[in-house]
């Protein structure tokens, strides 16, 4: 496979305290299933374009008289096309393979990383769980991205299979580029608020949907005087998180089993920061107003709301958001389009937001040098800092300010 090894190995991964471990063999399958993903887009996936534009884009040319209008339409032709066939189920095939990997790497070391975990949360006021915390449909009702169990399910009493699995087999679907924590997301918000809003101190951070905390622990590192509330239904998740952000050193961040639909625990405007990290996608059209209108109930006037995600499909031709939506209909992740062509600052304004208040912004995840290696020159990357699509509003702010990608 070209240019694979170039990759990092799976083994370059910060091992906290429940992080599973893994023997030579399952080193090498993570590796190769990781090199296979990489094989897959960066060599495979340019013939899909090819046989749109030479077999399907004119089928449906000469079929209708007119240029493909949508992504639905080239999606019910590509279908039948023997490489678009070929690629989507190699690509599916990975998520499968990876999900099966790392279940199987957690199951064998389970009782294990069940008794480091229940150390970790007997007696701990950072762990606040709730038994009364129903899992919401758009979780309770899909095995999101072909993950078995989805964030939340137990199979036996503090089970943490379903979160000691996701931690590990993020890097087969990324690679690297989400860093030795798999943070880059959170990385990359500190990272902006440090260089573009180096005045801005919150007290009180609330993260909603954090899973593991992945993305939610750089800010309780950025913001060290901050309390930290990362919020998410799912229980094992919440468990592993608390326990892992014990394990990295971090005591101002306590992790809440809530219902981000219901958060009436909280006052109004009661929280100085609030995050989402590839959140909004896995929200159903029932669910994204509720929780908005907690959003802005509970942000403190000044306070900044931020939001990342893939970019929308607003702007793109009908290819790409074909290719985009490919995770709607074959990758378990029924949100994935509907939340994609929404137009986002209207459903925030009816949600009660203030235009004029909202912003998009780039934040670009930091090269991990863990993995990298130190770049050879000023200013170099490797071209492989991802950027990733935020939304934000500075609430009351009339935020016209042009906020800059850092
Ligand atoms: C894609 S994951 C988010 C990843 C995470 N933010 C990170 O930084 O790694 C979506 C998470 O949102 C949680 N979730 C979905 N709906 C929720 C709700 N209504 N309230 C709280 N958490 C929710 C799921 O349980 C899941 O853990």
């Amino acid at each position: 496979m070209s240019n694979s090894s170039a990759l990092p190995s799976w083994d370059v991964l910060t091992k906290h305290n429940v992080f599973p471990v893994a023997n030579h063999d399952e080193v090498a399958r993570l590796n190769f299933l990781t090199h296979l993903n990489v094989h897959l887009s960066s060599q495979i996936l340019p013939g899909v374009k090819t046989a749109y534009e030479t077999q399907v884009k004119p089928e449906i040319v000469a079929e209708t008289g007119e240029e493909p209008s949508s992504r639905h339409q080239v999606r019910q032709h590509m279908l039948n096309n023997g490489y678009f066939q070929m690629w989507s189920a190699l690509r599916r095939n990975t998520m499968e393979m990876r999900h099966q990997a790392a279940r199987a790497q957690v199951l064998g070391q389970i009782e294990n990383i069940v008794d480091k975990v229940d150390k970790a949360c007997h007696n701990d006021a950072n762990l606040q769980l709730d038994d009364n915390v129903v899992v919401p449909p758009n979780v309770a009702m899909v095995d999101i991205h072909c993950q078995p169990g989805c964030y939340y399910q137990e199979y036996f009493e503090n089970d943490v299979t379903v979160a000691a699995s996701y931690d590990l087999g993020l890097f087969v679907t990324t690679a690297g580029l989400l860093g030795a924590l798999s943070d880059g997301g959170g990385q990359g918000i500190a990272n902006w608020l440090k260089t573009q809003h180096p005045d801005f101190k919150p007290k009180r951070i609330l993260d909603i949907g954090c899973t593991v905390g992945h993305n939610a622990l750089p800010l309780a590192e950025h913001f060290p005087d901050a309390q930290v509330i990362a919020v998410d239904v799912a229980r094992p998740s919440l468990r592993y998180a608390h326990a892992r952000a014990k394990s990295l050193g971090l005591n101002n961040i306590q992790f809440v089993q809530a219902n981000a639909e219901d958060l009436s625990q909280y006052a109004d405007g009661s929280f100085d920061l609030i995050t989402t990290s590839m959140f909004l996608h896995e929200l159903s059209h029932q669910a994204m107003p509720k929780i908005l209108k907690n959003i802005n109930r509970l942000l403190a006037d000044g306070g900044l709301n931020l939001h990342l995600e893939q970019p929308q499909y607003a702007g793109m031709d009908v290819y790409q958001q074909f290719i985009r939506d490919w995770d709607t209909y074959f990758n378990n992740e029924p949100y994935w389009g509907p939340m994609h062509e929404l137009d986002l600052k209207q459903v925030f304004a009816d949600c009660g937001f203030d235009p004029q208040d909202m912003f998009d912004v780039g934040v670009v995840s930091k090269v991990d040098e863990k993995i990298f290696g130190k770049p050879k020159s000023e200013g170099e990357d490797y071209g492989r800092s991802p950027v990733w699509n935020a939304l934000g509003l500075w609430k009351g702010k009339n935020a016209k300010i042009s906020e800059k990608v850092a």
